[in-house]
């Protein structure tokens, strides 16, 4: 008798996924923020059934190579302490799926839900002047190309240039673009910021660069240690590559245009050195003062 044998509904997965991963101490932050949602997002993942909806499937029961599989893969999370998104090679922002895997950080970003939600709508209901005119859209920093696809699900007139440093990044975002039938809207360029774009101002730059600090990124847990390191380390404060597109977006940004940029706890810092700038801090369900919005105007864009 193993493990699989005892086990035989989604229900029982849940229950036993809940406990190991509680059990082994594993750290979240990869898409799920507790045991419970990592448990139930391993076990609808691997079964391939909606991810958002456990109800119906509880007293579904699973087949031997499910059951097996599944025990390997939280053996796996508990042991290896892979994020469960590389182990299932998919995550999601607000119900849209990402590949996934060890080529780029996985998917988290707090720029995804303002996106997916309202602020930067269609409708108008948003910061931007027009929302509905937003034609040109650069993403800095993509990674897997999540937030700029997201940006062209949200802006359906919009051209979306996405930038990355790493070619291994930049080959899993083509992957994700293609598998969202993006390939006439995003173009993805190799390179430093915004060194390889064609000469183009943007209505909206958004980013989520490199922003952990020197300190941080030497005490990362195991989990973070699957990411590539080039997607965390932002210097000694964090806020080299914050630094770097505050000093180059005015050249890139329309006047009607904004940046919205990620920089995880350096906004005093930030707020210190730059008493110029009106920086508005957009907060999300999750985060508090780790997403600023600067318009072109702030910026002095003429
Ligand atoms: C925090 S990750 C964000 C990835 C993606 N936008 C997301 O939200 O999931 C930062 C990304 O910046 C890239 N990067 C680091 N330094 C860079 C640079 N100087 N120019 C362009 N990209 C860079 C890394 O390779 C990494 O993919």
């Amino acid at each position: 008798m193993t493990v699989a044998d005892d086990l035989q509904t989604v229900r029982d997965f849940v229950r036993y996924g809940l406990s190991r991963l509680t059990a082994a101490k594993v750290v979240f932050g990869h898409g799920t923020t507790t045991a419970l949602d990592e448990a139930v997002f391993m076990v609808l993942e691997s079964l391939h059934l909606p991810v958002d909806e456990l109800e119906p499937w509880l007293d579904a029961r699973l087949t031997r190579a499910e059951r097996e599989r599944l025990v390997d893969l939280f053996e796996r999370r508990c042991t290896g302490r892979e994020p469960a998104a590389y182990l299932l090679g998919r995550s999601y922002i607000r119900g849209i799926p990402f590949r996934s895997d060890a080529r780029a950080i996985v998917p988290r970003s707090f720029i995804g839900e303002l996106l997916a939600g309202d602020l930067f709508g269609a409708d108008g209901v948003g910061l931007l002047p027009d929302a509905a005119g937003v034609r040109h859209v650069l993403d800095l920093c993509t990674g897997s190309g999540c937030l700029a696809i997201l940006a062209a699900l949200v802006y359906p007139e919009a051209a979306v240039d996405a930038v990355d440093l790493s070619t291994e990044a930049l080959s899993l975002a083509q992957e994700n673009v293609a598998e969202h039938g993006m390939e006439e809207r995003v173009s993805l360029y190799q390179g430093d910021l915004f060194a390889p774009l064609p000469a183009r101002r943007y209505d909206l730059i958004i980013t989520n660069p490199p922003y952990v600090d020197a300190e941080a990124v030497a005490t990362l847990p195991a989990e973070y240690r699957h990411e590539p390191m080039l997607a965390f380390a932002g210097g000694p404060d964090g806020l080299d590559i914050v630094r770097r597109i505050l000093a180059e977006a005015p050249a890139r940004l329309a006047p009607t245009g904004g940046l919205v940029c990620e920089i995880g706890t350096g906004r005093e810092i930030l707020e210190e050195e730059y008493p110029h700038l009106p920086f508005l801090w957009l907060d999300t369900e999750d985060s508090e003062g780790e997403v600023f919005w600067l318009s072109a105007k702030d910026l002095r864009v003429r």
